[in-house]
């Protein structure tokens, strides 16, 4: 059906139009002052009800979720706080929501007990700015692209290779569990599985891009990505979106370009596009702070990092100077750190944290890490000890991109491939990349909700997704 949308109505521009307002009740106050959401917007339409136009019956079922249609004169309010309403000439109660059942009410929930009702929580105005953004986020990232001379490329989601090589993936089967077909041996017969061989959820599009990108120079995916890490914590989930671009004759210097300038333009787009939503996000954001203890709350609110982080740009230093910083720090020296620190470690989220939040106060990348703790297809650098990697840490995230510039050399990848125990018939088409016009060739992973994390100041990736997959829970 055909309605306005309030987000068209808060102006004055339509005053004295009739107009048409389908939405949720928020509130309704001395039986005559009805605030409605539709979605729009964060903010809502106040809608005045004349008794003699709606039956007390209608009236008292105006109740916190209840839907209704209504239509009436948009007139300048002379309350404050808005600067249109609706004189209500007709309206429907499409939908109950029964006061007693209903879970959203019109105070503060907990996010732990909205993550319980996720089918309702977009509802709330925190979780409708959060999809609101997530949405923006979504369109800017192709605008970017598409404006930048990439092409979309739709990797598959049912793979047979592992591609980051960490086996943290989720098995595709159509095989009888209870009673699958066996070999002589007594093994699973792989062959008799759908595809003829062992499969899985893809964990990165990656290696299928690079394929993409030696011909059509510069591509990225968007989709999907899965991991079966039983890690339970506020930045990783089972099921998970990214975005991956992948370009031809990059190398890590381009690549680190392309991913500050395509971060910097998202931060800046959401705060061009989504300021009402930023603004509540903002302040809710400082109430939460609130409650913390001094020394974990951030120096910046929502906006001034967003807007810190459009303006400034990153720090970037090498895997081995990020390590003689953290030996220098003062949680070093007085122990504080629960983890050890040496060259050759993976960094933990401690120590990504006090570089990013408490060292160098912005975002950071961070090269040439130890070949050890990276992937098989990064490239070698000269000191056969590190590879030509990057990973970006923003505050109060931490790791936010990860990239490399690829190997394209066939000798190297084939001597890694060997050391990372990567059997060559598996991936015999990504090898054949290197002895067809093999060429420099970069791209990074952005994980799309840690993204959106950010932008929202949203502190747990289950409150960022409409319906997180994480251990032990798939409801919905
Ligand atoms: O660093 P990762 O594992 O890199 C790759 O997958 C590469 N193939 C990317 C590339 O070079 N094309 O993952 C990339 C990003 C991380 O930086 C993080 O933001 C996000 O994906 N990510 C997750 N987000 C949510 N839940 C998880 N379990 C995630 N694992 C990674
Ligand atoms: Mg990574």
């Amino acid at each position: 059906m055909k309605y306005d949308a309030i987000k068209s109505l808060l102006s004055t521009d339509k005053i004295g139009s009739t107009v048409t307002i389908c939405g949720w009740v928020r509130t309704f106050r001395n039986d005559t002052f009805l605030a409605v959401n539709d979605g729009s917007t964060i903010k809502n339409i106040q809608l005045v009800i004349d008794r003699e136009e709606v039956s007390e019956e209608i009236r008292k079922k105006l109740t916190t979720g209840a839907s209704i249609c209504a239509t009436g004169e948009l007139i300048e309010s002379k309350g404050s706080g808005q600067a249109t309403e609706v004189k209500v000439a007709t309206l429907e109660l499409l939908g109950e929501a029964n006061p007693d059942e209903f879970p959203i009410q019109m105070k503060r929930h907990s996010l732990d007990f909205l993550r319980e009702k996720a089918h309702l929580r977009f509802r709330t105005s925190t979780f409708s700015a959060v999809f609101r953004i997530r949405h923006g986020m979504t369109f800017a990232i192709h605008k970017y692209f598409n404006d930048n001379g990439f092409y979309n490329l739709h990797t598959p989601i049912i793979t047979g290779s592992d591609a980051e090589g960490a086996g943290e993936m989720f098995r595709v089967t159509t095989l009888d569990i209870d009673n699958p077909p066996r070999t002589e041996d007594g093994k699973v017969d792989e062959k008799e599985d759908f595809f003829g061989k062992i499969s899985n959820l893809t964990v990165s599009g990656q290696l299928e891009a690079e394929l993409g990108a030696m011909a059509l120079g510069k591509v990225y995916t968007f989709g999907p990505t899965f991991r079966a890490e039983n890690s339970n914590t506020s930045r990783h989930l089972a099921e998970f979106w990214m975005i991956e671009p992948e370009v031809a004759f990059n190398d890590l210097v381009d690549n680190m370009d392309l991913a500050e300038d395509f971060l910097r333009y998202l931060v800046k787009y959401a705060l061009d596009n989504f300021a009402d939503d930023l603004a509540f996000l903002d302040e809710r954001e400082a109430k939460e702070n609130q409650s913390k203890p001094a020394n974990e709350r951030p120096e910046l609110g929502l906006l001034d990092k967003l807007k810190f982080v459009a303006d400034n740009d990153f720090e970037r230093i090498t895997y081995t100077e990020a390590i003689r910083v953290l030996l220098n720090s003062k949680p070093y020296k007085k122990k504080k750190f629960k983890f050890p620190i040496e060259w050759g470690i993976d960094l933990q989220s401690e120590h990504e944290r006090f570089l990013v939040e408490k060292h160098f106060k912005k975002p950071v990348i961070i090269t040439d890490y130890p070949a050890g703790i990276k992937a098989f297809y990064m490239r070698a650098n000269e000191d056969g000890k590190t590879v030509a990697a990057m990973d970006i840490l923003v505050p109060g995230i931490g790791e936010i991109i990860g990239g490399s510039q690829r190997e394209e050399r066939l000798d190297e990848l084939v001597e890694k491939c060997k050391a990372f125990n990567i059997p060559e018939e598996h991936i015999w088409w990504y090898l054949d990349l290197r002895k067809f016009g093999t060429a420099k060739h970069a791209g990074f992973g952005l994980g799309f909700e840690r993204l959106v994390m950010f932008v929202t100041g949203m502190g747990n990736i289950r409150d960022v997704i409409p319906f997180p997959r994480t251990p032990q829970n798939a409801e919905f």
